[in-house]
Protein backbone atom coordinates (compact mmCIF):
# COMPACT_ATOMS: atom_id res chain seq x y z
CA UNK A 1 0.00 0.00 0.00
CA UNK A 2 1.13 3.36 -1.49
CA UNK A 3 1.36 6.07 1.90
CA UNK A 4 3.42 8.74 0.25
CA UNK A 5 4.63 10.42 -2.82
CA UNK A 6 7.73 12.23 -3.10
CA UNK A 7 9.19 14.45 -5.72
CA UNK A 8 11.79 16.29 -7.16
CA UNK A 9 11.42 20.14 -7.88
CA UNK A 10 13.21 21.13 -10.87
CA UNK A 11 12.49 19.32 -13.60
CA UNK A 12 9.71 17.74 -12.08
CA UNK A 13 7.23 20.57 -10.46
CA UNK A 14 8.24 23.29 -12.51
CA UNK A 15 11.33 23.96 -15.37
CA UNK A 16 14.36 25.33 -13.62
CA UNK A 17 16.73 24.15 -15.86
CA UNK A 18 16.44 27.03 -18.22
CA UNK A 19 17.19 29.56 -15.26
CA UNK A 20 20.20 27.74 -13.99
CA UNK A 21 21.38 27.37 -17.77
CA UNK A 22 21.31 31.30 -18.52
CA UNK A 23 22.86 32.01 -14.70
CA UNK A 24 25.89 29.53 -15.52
CA UNK A 25 26.08 30.29 -19.21
CA UNK A 26 26.67 33.96 -18.21
CA UNK A 27 29.54 33.06 -15.77
CA UNK A 28 31.29 30.46 -18.14
CA UNK A 29 30.80 33.76 -20.85
CA UNK A 30 32.74 35.70 -17.95
CA UNK A 31 35.56 33.51 -17.58
CA UNK A 32 36.10 32.98 -22.00
CA UNK A 33 34.16 29.38 -22.81
CA UNK A 34 31.32 28.51 -23.98
CA UNK A 35 28.51 26.48 -21.73
CA UNK A 36 26.55 24.52 -23.81
CA UNK A 37 22.86 23.17 -22.93
CA UNK A 38 24.01 19.61 -23.54
CA UNK A 39 26.51 20.56 -21.03
CA UNK A 40 23.76 21.58 -18.76
CA UNK A 41 22.28 18.07 -18.84
CA UNK A 42 25.39 16.99 -16.34
CA UNK A 43 24.00 19.33 -13.71
CA UNK A 44 20.43 18.26 -13.53
CA UNK A 45 19.99 17.49 -9.51
CA UNK A 46 23.62 18.26 -8.80
CA UNK A 47 24.37 20.49 -5.82
CA UNK A 48 24.72 24.28 -6.52
CA UNK A 49 28.87 23.73 -5.72
CA UNK A 50 28.84 19.87 -7.53
CA UNK A 51 27.51 22.12 -10.75
CA UNK A 52 30.01 24.79 -10.24
CA UNK A 53 32.67 22.39 -10.12
CA UNK A 54 31.68 20.52 -13.35
CA UNK A 55 31.41 23.74 -15.07
CA UNK A 56 35.18 24.37 -14.15
CA UNK A 57 36.16 21.55 -15.36
CA UNK A 58 34.36 21.61 -18.64
CA UNK A 59 36.32 25.56 -18.97
CA UNK A 60 39.54 24.02 -17.35
CA UNK A 61 39.91 26.46 -15.11
CA UNK A 62 41.15 25.82 -11.49
CA UNK A 63 40.08 28.63 -8.57
CA UNK A 64 40.31 27.98 -4.77
CA UNK A 65 37.37 27.64 -2.12
CA UNK A 66 36.94 31.31 -1.49
CA UNK A 67 36.98 31.97 -5.67
CA UNK A 68 34.40 29.19 -5.50
CA UNK A 69 32.68 30.23 -3.38
CA UNK A 70 31.93 33.86 -4.44
CA UNK A 71 31.08 32.71 -7.93
CA UNK A 72 28.50 30.26 -6.36
CA UNK A 73 27.01 33.37 -4.75
CA UNK A 74 27.23 35.64 -7.97
CA UNK A 75 25.38 32.93 -9.80
CA UNK A 76 22.88 32.46 -7.49
CA UNK A 77 22.04 35.68 -7.24
CA UNK A 78 21.00 35.94 -11.30
CA UNK A 79 19.39 32.37 -10.41
CA UNK A 80 17.15 34.04 -8.08
CA UNK A 81 16.53 37.11 -10.64
CA UNK A 82 14.41 34.95 -12.40
CA UNK A 83 12.89 32.65 -9.79
CA UNK A 84 11.53 35.64 -7.81
CA UNK A 85 9.35 36.50 -11.28
CA UNK A 86 8.07 32.71 -11.30
CA UNK A 87 4.12 32.39 -11.48
CA UNK A 88 1.85 29.61 -11.04
CA UNK A 89 1.51 29.56 -14.82
CA UNK A 90 5.10 27.86 -14.97
CA UNK A 91 4.07 24.84 -12.65
CA UNK A 92 4.69 22.17 -14.95
CA UNK A 93 1.28 20.17 -16.82
CA UNK A 94 -0.51 18.17 -14.15
CA UNK A 95 1.59 18.89 -11.04
CA UNK A 96 -0.81 20.41 -9.02
CA UNK A 97 -3.51 18.14 -9.95
CA UNK A 98 -1.93 15.69 -9.16
CA UNK A 99 -0.48 16.80 -5.76
CA UNK A 100 -4.33 17.43 -5.14
CA UNK A 101 -5.02 13.71 -6.15
CA UNK A 102 -2.91 11.91 -3.85
CA UNK A 103 -4.30 14.35 -0.79
CA UNK A 104 -7.49 13.44 -1.33
CA UNK A 105 -6.79 9.94 -1.52
CA UNK A 106 -4.37 10.03 1.74
CA UNK A 107 -1.66 9.83 0.33
CA UNK A 108 1.13 12.03 2.33
CA UNK A 109 3.36 14.34 -0.33
CA UNK A 110 6.36 15.63 0.29
CA UNK A 111 9.69 17.80 -1.49
CA UNK A 112 12.87 16.26 -1.72
CA UNK A 113 15.33 18.52 -3.55
CA UNK A 114 18.66 19.40 -3.76
CA UNK A 115 18.03 22.64 -4.51
CA UNK A 116 18.30 25.87 -1.46
CA UNK A 117 15.52 28.00 -3.29
CA UNK A 118 13.34 25.11 -2.78
CA UNK A 119 11.25 27.28 -0.48
CA UNK A 120 11.43 30.70 -2.46
CA UNK A 121 10.41 28.67 -5.59
CA UNK A 122 7.04 26.74 -3.91
CA UNK A 123 6.20 30.15 -2.71
CA UNK A 124 6.19 31.90 -5.89
CA UNK A 125 4.27 29.11 -7.24
CA UNK A 126 1.81 28.96 -4.45
CA UNK A 127 2.24 25.48 -3.58
CA UNK A 128 3.82 25.19 -0.13
CA UNK A 129 0.35 24.00 1.23
CA UNK A 130 0.38 21.09 -0.60
CA UNK A 131 3.23 19.50 0.19
CA UNK A 132 3.35 17.66 4.39
CA UNK A 133 7.15 17.80 4.60
CA UNK A 134 9.65 19.65 2.59
CA UNK A 135 13.48 18.52 2.48
CA UNK A 136 15.24 20.83 0.68
CA UNK A 137 19.57 21.82 -0.12
CA UNK A 138 19.40 23.28 3.07
CA UNK A 139 18.57 20.22 5.41
CA UNK A 140 20.82 17.63 3.43
CA UNK A 141 24.66 17.17 3.77
CA UNK A 142 24.68 14.21 0.88
CA UNK A 143 23.63 14.81 -2.66
CA UNK A 144 22.11 12.37 -4.54
CA UNK A 145 22.62 9.52 -6.07
CA UNK A 146 22.98 9.44 -1.75
CA UNK A 147 19.10 8.49 -0.80
CA UNK A 148 19.10 10.71 2.36
CA UNK A 149 17.22 13.47 0.79
CA UNK A 150 14.04 11.31 0.19
CA UNK A 151 14.84 8.70 3.30
CA UNK A 152 14.76 12.26 5.34
CA UNK A 153 11.24 12.93 3.83
CA UNK A 154 10.07 9.39 4.68
CA UNK A 155 11.11 9.96 8.49
CA UNK A 156 8.91 13.40 9.16
CA UNK A 157 6.47 11.90 7.09
CA UNK A 158 6.38 8.66 9.55
CA UNK A 159 6.10 6.36 6.10
CA UNK A 160 8.13 3.25 5.73
CA UNK A 161 10.59 3.49 2.74
CA UNK A 162 8.84 0.39 1.20
CA UNK A 163 6.00 2.61 1.21
CA UNK A 164 6.84 5.65 -0.88
CA UNK A 165 7.31 6.02 -4.65
CA UNK A 166 9.26 9.12 -5.45
CA UNK A 167 8.96 11.12 -8.74
CA UNK A 168 12.34 12.22 -10.33
CA UNK A 169 13.65 14.01 -13.62
CA UNK A 170 17.68 12.87 -13.24
CA UNK A 171 19.90 9.75 -13.34
CA UNK A 172 20.66 10.63 -9.79
CA UNK A 173 17.61 11.10 -8.39
CA UNK A 174 16.35 7.77 -9.47
CA UNK A 175 19.36 6.08 -8.20
CA UNK A 176 18.68 8.25 -4.66
CA UNK A 177 15.11 6.71 -4.51
CA UNK A 178 16.11 3.04 -5.73
CA UNK A 179 18.84 3.20 -2.94
CA UNK A 180 16.34 4.62 -0.12
CA UNK A 181 14.59 1.06 -0.72
CA UNK A 182 11.30 3.05 -2.66
CA UNK A 183 9.64 2.84 -5.90
CA UNK A 184 10.30 5.17 -8.49
CA UNK A 185 9.02 7.07 -11.66
CA UNK A 186 10.56 8.72 -13.99
CA UNK A 187 9.89 11.99 -15.34
CA UNK A 188 11.36 12.29 -19.23
CA UNK A 189 13.20 9.85 -21.57
CA UNK A 190 12.97 6.55 -21.07
CA UNK A 191 16.37 6.12 -22.36
CA UNK A 192 17.67 8.41 -19.42
CA UNK A 193 15.84 6.87 -16.54
CA UNK A 194 16.19 3.12 -17.57
CA UNK A 195 16.73 2.17 -14.28
CA UNK A 196 13.00 3.92 -13.02
CA UNK A 197 9.93 1.36 -12.57
CA UNK A 198 7.91 3.57 -14.40
CA UNK A 199 9.12 6.35 -16.80
CA UNK A 200 6.44 9.09 -17.96
CA UNK A 201 6.65 12.36 -19.65
CA UNK A 202 5.04 14.58 -17.07
CA UNK A 203 2.58 14.27 -13.60
CA UNK A 204 0.04 14.75 -16.47
CA UNK A 205 0.24 11.38 -16.88
CA UNK A 206 0.01 10.05 -13.22
CA UNK A 207 -2.72 8.88 -11.78
CA UNK A 208 -3.68 6.87 -8.82
CA UNK A 209 -4.40 3.91 -10.51
CA UNK A 210 -0.63 3.62 -12.08
CA UNK A 211 0.41 4.61 -8.67
CA UNK A 212 -0.95 1.56 -7.19
CA UNK A 213 0.35 -1.04 -9.80
CA UNK A 214 3.82 0.15 -8.29
CA UNK A 215 3.36 -2.30 -5.70
C1 LIG B 1 18.63 20.77 -8.30
C2 LIG B 1 18.85 21.12 -9.76
O1 LIG B 1 17.29 20.57 -8.04
O2 LIG B 1 19.10 21.82 -7.47
C3 LIG B 1 20.31 21.46 -10.00
O3 LIG B 1 18.45 20.04 -10.58
C4 LIG B 1 20.75 22.56 -9.05
O4 LIG B 1 20.49 21.84 -11.33
C5 LIG B 1 20.48 22.13 -7.61
O5 LIG B 1 22.13 22.84 -9.21
C6 LIG B 1 20.87 23.17 -6.58
O6 LIG B 1 20.05 24.29 -6.72
P1 LIG B 1 20.24 25.64 -5.93
O7 LIG B 1 18.90 26.33 -6.11
O8 LIG B 1 20.49 25.29 -4.49
O9 LIG B 1 21.38 26.37 -6.52
MG1 LIG C 1 15.27 17.38 -11.00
Amino acid sequence: MIKACLFDLDGVIVDTAKYHYIAWRELAKEMGFDFTENDNERLKGVSRMASLDILLEIGGIELNQEEKEKLATRKNEHYLSFILKMEPDEILPGARAFLETCRENGIATALGSASKNAMTILNRLELTHLFDAIVDGNKTAKAKPDPEVFLKGAEELGVEASQCVVFEDAEAGVEAALAAGMKCVGIGSPDILSKADIVISGLDQMDIQKLTNLI
